[in-house]
């Protein structure tokens, strides 16, 4: 429990002062050009001043992690620049029944926009993977807002991403999860990003554990485990 625990709890945390931020930037990542990645969501809750990211899988949904969910949460289409948003979009929020606060596992949750997306070149959609039989590529992608570093509050406004490795495709630690451990990755802010294997959303940013050899072992939520829930929700009648 204990280090999970620390973890999940500093992306937990909504605070803005320095060394216990929310949720997970990038670190050892470089700038994305700008609208390059169209599915990836600004997420916002302008009352608790805490971000996440997450990523448009149909118009009217965004698929991210459920430890984002909070009271006021929007999101926000087509952003690259978080200086300059547009308007922010409603939801109604949709956290996986079994994750507990807290608690790493079952860390995935859909907003259902209450106003669905005009696509458009800055705003599109990224298709799930369609099985969870297919083997996962090893050569992913993490992108998000969140911090520079890892001990220091250092959000970036612009959009960031960065190349990893996947170590473990099955289960890292805990079930349904997969994972990379590298010196880069996603920090703080960047909870509820896309991790992209291939050209597929594989994996959802969830939580890290800090190592002394300054790699972090990251997990995230293996998407293809909830296809049935994903459809489940999204083809729930109104
Ligand atoms: C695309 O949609 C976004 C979000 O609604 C909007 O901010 C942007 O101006 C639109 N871009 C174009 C080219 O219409
Ligand atoms: C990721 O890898 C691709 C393909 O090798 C490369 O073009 C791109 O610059 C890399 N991105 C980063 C952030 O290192
Ligand atoms: C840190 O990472 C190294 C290399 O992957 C691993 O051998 C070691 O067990 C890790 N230490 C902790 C505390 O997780």
């Amino acid at each position: 429990m204990s280090i999970f625990w620390f973890i999940t709890t500093l992306l937990l945390l909504h605070s803005c002062t320095p060394g216990v931020g929310m949720d997970h930037d990038i670190v050892n990542g470089e700038k994305s050009i700008p609208h390059s990645r169209p599915y990836m969501v600004y997420i916002y809750d302008k009352q608790r001043r805490a971000a996440c990211g997450g990523f448009l899988v149909r118009e009217d949904f965004v698929l991210t992690a459920a430890h984002c969910k909070t009271n006021h949460l929007k999101v926000y289409l087509g952003v690259d620049d978080t200086n300059h948003l547009p308007e922010g979009i409603e939801v109604d929020a949709f956290p996986h029944e079994s994750f507990v606060n807290k608690k790493p596992g079952d860390d995935i949750m859909l907003l259902k926009l209450k106003t669905p997306a005009t696509l458009n070149k800055t705003v599109k959609i990224i298709a799930l993977p369609e099985t969870n039989r297919e083997k996962i590529p090893s050569n992913c992608m993490a992108m998000g807002w969140g911090w520079k570093e890892h001990n220091e509050f250092t959000p970036s406004s612009v959009l960031r991403e960065v190349n990893l490795t996947l170590l473990d495709s099955e289960n890292c630690a805990i079930p349904h999860t997969i994972c990379t451990q590298e010196k880069a990755g996603p920090t703080q802010g960047d909870s509820g990003g896309p991790l992209i294997c291939g050209n597929v959303p594989q994996g959802i940013v969830s939580y890290y554990i800090p190592n002394e050899s300054t790699r972090f072992l990251t997990m995230y939520t293996k998407i293809s485990h909830y296809l049935p829930w994903i459809h489940k929700i999204m083809n729930a009648p109104l």
